[in-house]
């Protein structure tokens, strides 16, 4: 009997995350004999929001990508600005579009109640990402975990770290390079848009002023145009809007690259997939093979977890997300 192609996907999965894990400083089971019930804890709290919010699976996952692109995944992005200083939070890649910080707090304070000052605030974020792909029903994996807290963070260090929904295949290639991922790995991430909405600022200018002109971007569904303008009408600037990325916008199903080839990706990046004979090429597999998208996607998110991590003594851990310990 040969075997099924879940358990091929399954065994190729472990294969790459072992492999991607010697090379990590991080470890899974980093906290098994100093608050071993960190992941239950996390998850615990994480289900109780998804099940009041089912938004907030995309929003937890999200934190985790804004987290890890800028200064490493270090937990910068939880980081309250100072009177002196504008943190990533209130920047315009995640203010008013970045949310769940809550969910990280509620989770922080029951921590800190069972074991005081021993896990940091960016493991919480990375568990807290897995936890929400597993519940809209992604693929679980591994958490290597022993991340430490920064203690700096600058609105100013967005541009050039995450990448705006303007971008080319290019641009995003490079970016995506820039942090070590393959051309292919990006379009992998980029299905973290199979999850969550937007606000109509992220897209208005390919309804109402495609290339500064008053055009509509031509590569757009007309159909998809014509909703998409009913509820986000020009000029609005209304941060309560907001528009849903997919039609399963709750679900971590490959939908994102299906509605890319109908010409129904919502950004111009999402869009710009199809503008290369490589990058077509795997939103074509991704949309007919969701199961291996899902693995990828979790090895990627794997990959991610461990970008310019401080780990050792480096940083803190933080007693309160949101401020850097005195
Ligand atoms: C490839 C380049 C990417 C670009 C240009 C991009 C851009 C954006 C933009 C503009 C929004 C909407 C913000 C708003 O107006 O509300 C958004 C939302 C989102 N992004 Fe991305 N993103 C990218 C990659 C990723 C990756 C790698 C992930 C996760 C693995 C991700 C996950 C999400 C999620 C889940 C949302 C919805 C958030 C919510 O519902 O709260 N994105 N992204
Ligand atoms: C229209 O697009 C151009 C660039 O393509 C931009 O400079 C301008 O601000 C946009 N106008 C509006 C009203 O958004």
């Amino acid at each position: 009997m040969s075997p099924s192609k879940p358990t091929l996907v399954f065994v190729t999965l472990s294969v790459l995350l072992f492999f991607q894990s010697v090379h990590s400083q991080l470890q899974v089971g980093f906290y098994k004999d100093t608050c071993s019930s960190v992941e239950f804890i996390v998850k615990e709290e994480v289900t109780k929001a998804i099940v009041k919010d089912r938004g907030l699976a995309a929003a937890l996952m999200r934190m985790h990508f804004h987290d890890c692109f800028v200064r490493g995944c270090d937990a910068s992005v939880l980081l309250d600005s100072t009177p002196s200083t504008t943190a990533e939070k209130d920047s315009f890649a995640n203010n008013p579009s970045l949310r769940g910080y809550e969910v990280i707090d509620s989770a922080k304070a029951r921590l800190e109640a069972v074991c005081k000052g021993i896990v940091s605030c960016s493991d919480i974020v990375a568990f807290a990402a897995r936890d929400s792909i597993e519940m809209a029903g992604g693929l679980g994996y591994d958490v290597p975990a022993g991340r430490r807290d920064g203690r700096t963070s600058l609105a100013s260090e967005i541009i050039g770290n995450l990448p705006p929904p303007t971008f080319n295949v290019d641009q995003l290639t490079q970016m995506f390079a820039n942090k070590g991922f393959t051309q292919e790995e990006m379009v992998t991430l980029s299905g973290g848009h199979t999850l969550g909405r937007s606000h109509c600022s992220s897209f208005s200018d390919r309804l109402y002023n495609f290339s500064g002109t008053s055009m509509q971007d031509p590569s757009l569904d007309p159909r998809y145009a014509a909703k998409l303008k009913q509820q986000c009408p020009r000029g609005s600037t209304d941060p309560n809007i907001v528009v849903p990325m997919t039609s399963t916008p709750s679900i971590a199903d490959a939908g994102y690259y299906a509605d890319i080839l109908a010409n129904r990706g919502l950004f111009s990046s999402d869009h710009s997939l199809l503008t290369s004979q490589a990058t077509a090429n795997q939103v074509v597999e991704n949309a007919r093979n969701p199961i291996k998208w899902k693995a990828k996607f979790a090895a990627a998110m794997v990959k991610m977890g461990q970008l310019d991590v401080l780990t050792g003594t480096a940083g803190e851990i933080r007693a309160n997300c949101r401020v850097i310990n005195s």
